[in-house]
């Protein structure tokens, strides 16, 4: 996306096909690796606003992103499995495109961007496949379902595959399996998207003053991941909670578009991660929006950054994520107990789940180019686990070096979940009912890194650019309270033009 920005070679898509093929040719279902069996994928295609014209910015499939990077609508790609040919098929656009939308791109300058062995018109796609497959070969296409929307792959279809010999049971497995580890090139892109997004959030910080509408922080991490990052797209909704609103975990929503007036002495949770190429952040910062944290504030904020940081120094291959999730609550509720919050002993706390009562989702998930990445419950994995918070974390899996995770620990108080408790004698012996009533209505706190497990531990892909304790987050705040923020007063009149 430009000099300032990071440049992506194609040799990203070519290295990870090869991972796909090694992976394949070691299958034991021999109609993986036998002659003529061609990997067919299909691309995303354009959508517009239900039935008008009006297009949304296109996103190309993930799957087909990861192996080719082709970032139009409406391709298709195929590779052999035995030799490594690799052939995209792009659409046969009528003359007039060149005179809306520009130039006509021919399928050989389209072989030069893609570095791929040959471009193809998909309306040729029955005879060049045919050919590649020869009479008896398959086409592997990709079917299985997606286990944090629950929804299904996007599989290859096109007029004429009724004659082909097709087998949907393999490719994804072992697709997703290669996307849950990460390569080199890849982690480049994710750092640059990690960074590019912990530099919004500072911005965030240094601009934001009380009496500011919510969706103005949003508008300025916005403005700065794609103006000084090239990041068209966010990875999620960004969620831009202040005061209570910071204990809704998916505030931001239609229905709370964060449109909240963020007020002197609110806690602020800001969960916001930009996307470059496709590959994705998700990072949230918490902090007091007038700069300076109550007391309060500090004990909820160090709490859960208590959490985040033993997480941190026991990742490393081997090590279990649902043992991570109970490590983080653990040392929450130590520290919660220091402060007088929750009391009695810390195995009968965990006993009874009291963790759950404060940060009822997982403690992070695998990131990549989606920001919930796939690959969480394959199967020979462990399962989802049953109880409260655990049931939430997207994986179960036990740590391998390549793969990236957020870290995200957080500690809220939603009443309901605190009537509950109060409600069930087991985990009520635990709360001090005062220091409860106290904190009803505080919102809450989350941390959330991206980090990746290396040989013997972790890198956080920032590069520790984000303020984290107390201490960084107020002295950053100090200097942006410094700077001459323009905040837009909005009247009545001006909105109706007049
Ligand atoms: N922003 C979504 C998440 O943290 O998982
Ligand atoms: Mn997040
Ligand atoms: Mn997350």
């Amino acid at each position: 996306m430009g000099e300032h920005t990071l440049r992506v070679p194609m040799t990203l898509h070519a290295e990870n096909r090869e991972r796909l093929r090694t992976r394949l040719q070691a299958h034991s279902n021999a109609v993986a690796h036998a002659p003529g069996t061609v990997v067919l994928l299909q691309g995303g295609d354009d959508t517009t606003r239900y039935s008008a014209d009006a297009e949304h910015v296109f996103h190309q499939e993930t799957y087909f992103h990861w192996a080719f990077g082709v970032l139009e609508p409406g391709w298709y790609g195929a590779i052999d499995v035995n030799t490594g040919r690799t052939v995209l098929f792009c659409p046969r656009l009528p003359e007039e495109y060149a005179t809306w939308m520009g130039n006509i791109v021919t399928p050989d300058q389209y072989r030069a961007r893609y570095q791929v062995d040959e471009v193809r018109y998909i309306d040729e796609i029955s005879d060049v496949l045919r050919g590649m497959t020869g009479e008896n070969g398959t086409l592997l296409t990709l079917r299985g379902i997606n286990t944090d929307s629950g929804k299904t792959t996007l599989e290859a279809g096109f007029d004429g595959i009724g004659r082909f010999q097709v087998n949907n049971a393999i490719l994804h497995d072992e697709m997703a399996e290669c996307r849950v580890h990460k390569t080199k090139a890849e982690l480049d892109v994710l750092r640059f998207a990690a960074r590019v997004s912990a530099a919004a959030h500072r911005a965030v910080m240094c601009k934001i003053r009380p009496g500011m509408k919510e969706y103005q922080l949003e508008a300025i991490f916005q403005h700065h991941t794609y103006y000084h990052g090239g990041c068209r797209h966010q990875a999620y909704t960004n969620i831009c909670g202040s005061g209570c609103n910071a204990a809704i975990l998916h505030y931001g929503h239609a229905g709370a578009p964060n449109a909240r007036t963020v007020g002197d002495g609110d806690i602020c949770l800001f969960d916001m991660g930009a996307e470059y190429y496709c590959y994705t952040s998700d990072i949230t910062c918490s902090f007091p929006a007038n700069g300076k944290f109550t007391s309060d504030q500090k004990i909820i904020y160090n709490a859960v950054l208590a959490a985040s940081r033993a997480v941190m120094a026991a990742v490393r291959p081997g090590v279990s994520w649902v043992e991570m999730h109970r490590l983080a609550y653990r040392t929450m509720l130590a520290a919660l107990k220091e402060a007088g919050i929750v009391t009695g002993d810390l195995d009968d706390m965990m006993k009874v789940n009291l963790g759950a009562v404060f940060q009822p989702h997982g403690l992070g998930h695998l990131l990549g180019l989606d920001v919930h990445d796939v690959g969480g419950y394959l199967e020979g994995n462990p399962s989802r686990p049953l109880r409260a918070g655990f049931r939430s974390l997207r994986t179960a899996r036990t740590l391998e070096e390549g793969m990236v995770l957020t870290i995200e620990p957080g500690c809220y108080f939603i009443d309901h979940l605190l009537n509950q408790a109060l409600a069930n004698p087991e985990q009520a012996r635990f709360l001090v009912p005062n220091a409860i009533e106290r904190f009803r209505g505080f919102g809450g706190v989350r941390i959330e890194d991206d980090i990746v497990v290396t040989a013997d531990g972790m890198e956080d892909l920032s590069g520790g650019t984000i303020p984290r304790t107390v201490e960084e987050i107020e002295s950053l705040m100090a200097e942006g309270q410094q700077e001459d923020v323009f905040v837009p007063q909005l009247h009545a009149e001006q909105k109706l033009g007049h």
